[in-house]
């Protein structure tokens, strides 16, 4: 298993709606739309000792899945932000954390499907933990992919970040039990769509290529290292791209908050030679963004009303 339960995270306290709760006590109600329908946004967002990684660009994403699944009173920015100072002061928390961040569509009067029945307004979640990276970026991952496709827009656009996450869970217990670190999940055509959790970059001759975001999320870290490589004048392309053409790429490799950039070592049992060249000169000016895109923690503070 690639996490296991941190002794650091034991006393934490968690935001849940207006409030900070203990770990044992942090709470939702049986009628909250997470339960009943998977009906909630997330973010995952990580914090370094300058800040808060793409704090707004997480925001942005978070309201815009929000907006596309047609929630009611979404509390404002502000709110959003103070409860992510209130949670990272209280609990002390300074670096080497991930916050799940979380906004259901609320409490029902009564269990049900229709969203007229939510008349609480929605509930915020912040669950920061010390988590350092998932992933040994230094040795990389072995995937495997999996027969289950990640959504085309016609079903449930995979460009909201939603938590009805059983697509991606079926996919990771495919790797589970092939004994890999993720899985692969292809689009609608059979080309390659991203990772149960990450998004994919393949290098090929010079040439970086990444999936067209049709069936992917539209990952914050993944936009980050398509900036990159045009301020470096690295060749960037979005296109289909088959899995002969990953099998046999120069490098692939995984970007999410969860694990920065990592490099993909095996897909479905075929080894990618693995060439530093390239992937380190991208994965190095990576490290040199970060400090450049975090909000400092001070600055989230504001009333809470606000
Ligand atoms: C399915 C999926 N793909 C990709 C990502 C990576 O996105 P980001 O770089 O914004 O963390 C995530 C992160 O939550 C994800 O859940």
């Amino acid at each position: 298993m690639l996490q296991t339960f941190n002794p650091k995270n034991k006393d934490i306290e968690i935001w849940v709606k207006d409030g900070l709760f203990k770990r044992s006590d942090a709470k939702v109600s049986v009628f909250d739309s997470s339960v009943q329908g998977g009906d909630a946004v997330w973010e995952g967002i990580r914090l370094y000792s300058d800040g808060l990684f793409c704090l707004d660009q997480h925001l942005n994403r978070l309201y815009h899945s929000a907006k596309a699944l047609a929630f009611e009173d979404i509390p404002s920015e502000a709110f959003i932000k103070n409860a992510i100072y209130e949670t990272l002061t209280q609990n002390q928390m300074k670096d080497e954390v991930h916050i799940r961040l979380t906004l259901t569509r609320g409490e029902k009067i009564t269990s049900g499907m229709d969203p007229r029945l939510n008349q609480f307004g929605c509930c915020l979640i912040v669950l920061a933990e010390h988590k350092p990276l998932v992933y040994n970026n230094q040795t990389g991952i072995k995937v495997i992919s999996t027969a289950v496709q990640r959504n085309s827009p016609r079903h449930l656009d995979s460009k909201i970040h939603h938590n009805n996450l059983l697509n991606n869970i079926l996919a990771k217990i495919q790797a589970n039990f092939a004994g890999v670190d993720a899985g692969l999940m292809l689009d609608a055509y059979g080309f390659l769509a991203e990772l149960n959790g990450s998004n994919l970059f393949v290098i090929r001759k010079g040439v970086v290529y990444t999936p067209t975001a049709d069936a992917c999320l539209n990952g914050i870290t993944r936009s980050m290292v398509m900036s990159i490589c045009q301020s470096l004048s690295i060749p960037i392309v979005e296109k289909n791209i088959s899995l002969s053409e990953a099998y046999s790429a120069d490098s692939v490799f995984a970007t999410g908050s969860m694990g920065e950039l990592t490099p993909v070592i095996e897909i479905d049992g075929r080894s990618i030679s693995y060439h530093h060249g390239l992937f380190d000169q991208i994965a190095t000016a990576f490290q040199a963004i970060i400090p450049l895109h975090c909000e400092p923690i001070l600055s989230l503070k504001s009333s809470p009303t606000g």
